[in-house]
């Protein structure tokens, strides 16, 4: 089959690589109908994460049909069209029961491969689920394929994040970073009865998107959102603040921006070894500081009836589809955000 794999620093390859096949009795085969790629693909693009064998194929992101199963899958049967979250889990572990199936003690990452051992990931043409009962849904009726993608990754994951800052109608919120992760938390906080969410960026159109999906935006390349948001706050600062970036510098304005007493959520990867502040300003600011990984296996369940609804408009942050032959250009135009590129879909050629 055809994939796109890890070479090294900025090198994607499109290329023939062996074909998954049924490892364990609980794996299925998905062929991939649609797939993206995440802002965390590109942590590895960079090379700001390391670790990832040659050859990996890329991507967490996807949906599609069953092909094949082991003998121990029950609920799916092929010809099913599933999403996936971008961790596998087992349903049953502790982590698993309380909701948290990102931390399932069976947790996989698709794209991840290293020293041989891992799972490779969904910009290809067929992937191996392992533990497919619990991994997999059914896309439910009334919901696209490209949305059940976004529900697998991005729309779960700014949901968690707006969740995590534990939004009061009264309060004043900061979303920094505009990116598809972001633009998904701005409607999680909207969601979750945010009346005022400042939206932080410096990119044109990601903060015209941002407006578009009920943020007040801010161009943090020429405006100071310290000023902006003390100015709405009687100089207090904000009660959340939902990062979605992963760099140390937006860690930064998190924590300039947020009141004593206030949350910092973060869900952006930040590749930095040190926290962007240090214990005694956490501290002064009696901050409480969450972040991690989204369990998007517990949110997707939550967020169907929300996508059931269709009342946004979710699946506009694709702004190019492109053939997955063509992921390699993929990669460079959403990393260089050119041709004012949010994010890629990729469909089977
Ligand atoms: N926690 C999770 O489970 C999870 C899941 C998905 C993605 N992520 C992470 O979320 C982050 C965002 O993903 P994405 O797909 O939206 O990526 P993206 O790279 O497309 O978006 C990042 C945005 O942040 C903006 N930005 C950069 N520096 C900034 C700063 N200092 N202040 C304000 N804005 C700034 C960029 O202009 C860009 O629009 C990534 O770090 C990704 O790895 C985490
Ligand atoms: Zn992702
Ligand atoms: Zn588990």
């Amino acid at each position: 089959m055809h994939a796109l794999t890890f070479h090294r620093k900025h090198q994607i390859h499109y290329e023939s690589i062996a074909d998954p096949k049924i490892l364990f009795p609980a794996d299925a085969i998905v062929k991939v109908k649609a797939c993206a790629i995440c802002g965390s693909d590109l942590h590895v693009y960079h090379e700001n994460e390391k670790g990832i064998d040659t050859g990996t194929a890329m991507g967490h992101e996807f949906a599609g049909e069953v092909v094949d199963i082991g003998k121990d899958v029950r609920i799916h049967r092929k010809g099913d069209v599933v999403m996936s979250p971008f961790t596998t889990s087992c349903g049953q572990c502790y982590y698993c029961r309380i909701g948290l199936t990102c931390r399932c003690i069976h947790n996989q990452l698709y794209g991840w491969v290293e020293n041989g051992n891992g799972l490779h990931g969904g910009q290809a043409e067929y992937v191996r689920v392992p533990l497919a009962d619990s991994t997999l849904m059914k896309i439910p009726e009334g919901i696209s394929l490209k949305e059940g993608l976004l529900l697998g990754d991005i729309l779960s994951t700014g949901f968690f994040c707006a969740q995590q800052a534990e939004i009061k109608p009264t309060g004043v919120y900061a979303v920094i970073g505009c990116g598809p992760v972001g633009l998904m938390t701005i409607i999680g906080a909207r969601e979750s009865g945010a009346e005022k969410i400042y939206a932080i960026d410096s990119v044109p159109a990601r903060l015209a998107m941002a407006a578009k999906f009920g943020a007040m935006t801010i161009d943090g390349s020429t405006s100071s959102a310290r000023e902006i948001i003390h100015d709405a706050t009687e100089d207090r600062g904000a009660d959340g603040i939902m990062e979605a970036v992963g760099s140390r510098a937006a860690v930064r304005l998190a924590m300039d921006l947020v009141r004593p007493g206030g949350i910092i959520s973060s869900v952006g990867v930040c590749t930095d070894q040190h926290l962007a502040f240090s214990p005694t300003e956490a501290y002064n600011k009696n901050l409480t500081y969450k972040i991690g990984r989204c369990p998007a296996r517990a949110m997707m369940e939550k967020l169907v009836p929300l996508v059931q609804r269709q009342q946004y408009d979710l699946t506009s942050v694709f702004s190019h589809a492109l053939k997955l032959s063509e992921g390699v250009e993929g990669y460079d135009m959403f990393a260089n955000k050119r041709d004012n590129c949010l994010k890629v879909l990729l469909l089977p050629d």
